[in-house]
């Protein structure tokens, strides 16, 4: 079931696992400031490299720019040699290939870095072609600012045409990085894991805790706060309960896995690359626990039939 590592461009050898940075001073969504600090964050990053997960993706649009900074000013601290993901919002005012370079440049000014290991279209939004995006990504390539070039949020159509523009001048496509976890299994279903995994492209599954809920913390009576939790009705938290307890009897079958590491061993076990975020050092600790063993075929299988179920219910 597994994406063979070998198809995998180099950017992800040795990268099974990464730390998504989202909230990494996002207030907005996340509420960075009440609750967790950078002192959290910066413990949360030490500890990822103590464990050897040393990838890292974050965006120029988080926290404002804020995720890359910290980010960055961990990376000096430590003095570490890590990988890092970031990317480029073709926002609508962004009308020239020529506005990719300078915010690369800009992103790299505030990670305190010479290069990016990975670049990525965060979404494929219009006017400007996906060629044309791809066209300013090889500018980036050549000039040696990323290592790889990736995308996020293609669909299949987007993805092959990203795919064609970069092979036409024998670069590889590295990643498609999508929203993928138990409870969202849409490129399962709309034929963008296949196509990914045929063309060597490494899906990066985002959100892979579905933004918290797949630990198991987040019930009708106490569901996420502020922005996160205006997306989820109390129905909707009672519903993924049986998937919840599914996860822990699973888990109770694996040393006493959490919720959280058997949804990320899932995540694996289709050949994804998961990038749970995280804030804090207990949850870099857990995610991290995800690694190392491996649920069943079956147990797959149950999960996606009570995923299914849990889905298909309204
Ligand atoms: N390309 C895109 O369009 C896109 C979109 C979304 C995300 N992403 C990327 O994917 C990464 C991960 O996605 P995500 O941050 O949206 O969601 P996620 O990984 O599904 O969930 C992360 C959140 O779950 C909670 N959590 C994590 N580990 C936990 C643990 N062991 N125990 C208890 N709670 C835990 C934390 O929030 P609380 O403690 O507040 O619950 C954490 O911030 C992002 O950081 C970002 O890099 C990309």
């Amino acid at each position: 079931m597994d994406q063979p590592f070998s198809k995998r461009n180099p950017v992800f050898e040795g990268v099974e696992f990464g730390i998504g940075c989202w909230a990494w001073g996002d207030r907005m969504v996340w509420g960075y400031g009440r609750g967790y600090s950078e002192d959290d964050l910066r413990a949360a990053f030490a500890h990822a490299l103590e464990l050897g997960i040393t990838f890292f993706d974050t965006a120029e649009v988080y926290g404002l720019g804020l995720s890359e900074k910290l980010l960055g000013k961990f990376i000096c601290e430590s003095g570490a040699s890590v990988k890092v993901a970031t990317k480029f919002m073709p926002f609508p005012w962004r009308l020239s290939r020529s506005s990719l370079m300078r915010a690369l440049r800009n992103s790299l000014k505030r990670l305190g870095l010479s290069r990016v290991d990975l670049y990525q279209i965060h979404f494929p939004l219009p006017p400007l072609t996906v060629e044309t995006w791809m066209a300013a990504m090889l500018d980036a390539h050549q000039a040696g600012l990323t290592a790889a070039i990736g995308v996020s949020n293609f669909n299949r159509q987007q993805t092959q045409r990203a795919y064609e523009m970069l092979a036409r001048h024998g670069v590889t496509l590295a990643s498609n990085q999508v929203e993928y976890h138990l409870l969202n299994r849409e490129i399962e279903k709309n034929g963008l894991l296949k196509l990914c995994q045929e063309l060597g492209v490494t899906v990066i599954a985002y959100s892979p805790l579905a933004m918290g809920l797949l630990t198991g913390k987040y019930t009708a009576e106490n569901p996420p706060h502020g922005t996160r939790g205006g997306r989820y009705s109390r129905k909707y938290l009672e519903r993924i309960q049986p998937l919840i307890l599914q996860l822990r009897r699973i888990g109770a079958n694996h040393d006493d896995k959490t919720p959280a590491q058997v949804a990320l061993n899932w995540v694996l076990c289709k050949g994804a690359l998961p990038i749970p975020g995280a804030k804090t050092f207990e949850q870099v600790e857990q995610n991290a626990g995800a690694l190392g063993w491996r649920l069943s075929d079956e147990e797959v299988q149950t999960l996606d039939e009570i995923s299914e179920q849990v889905s298909r219910e309204s």
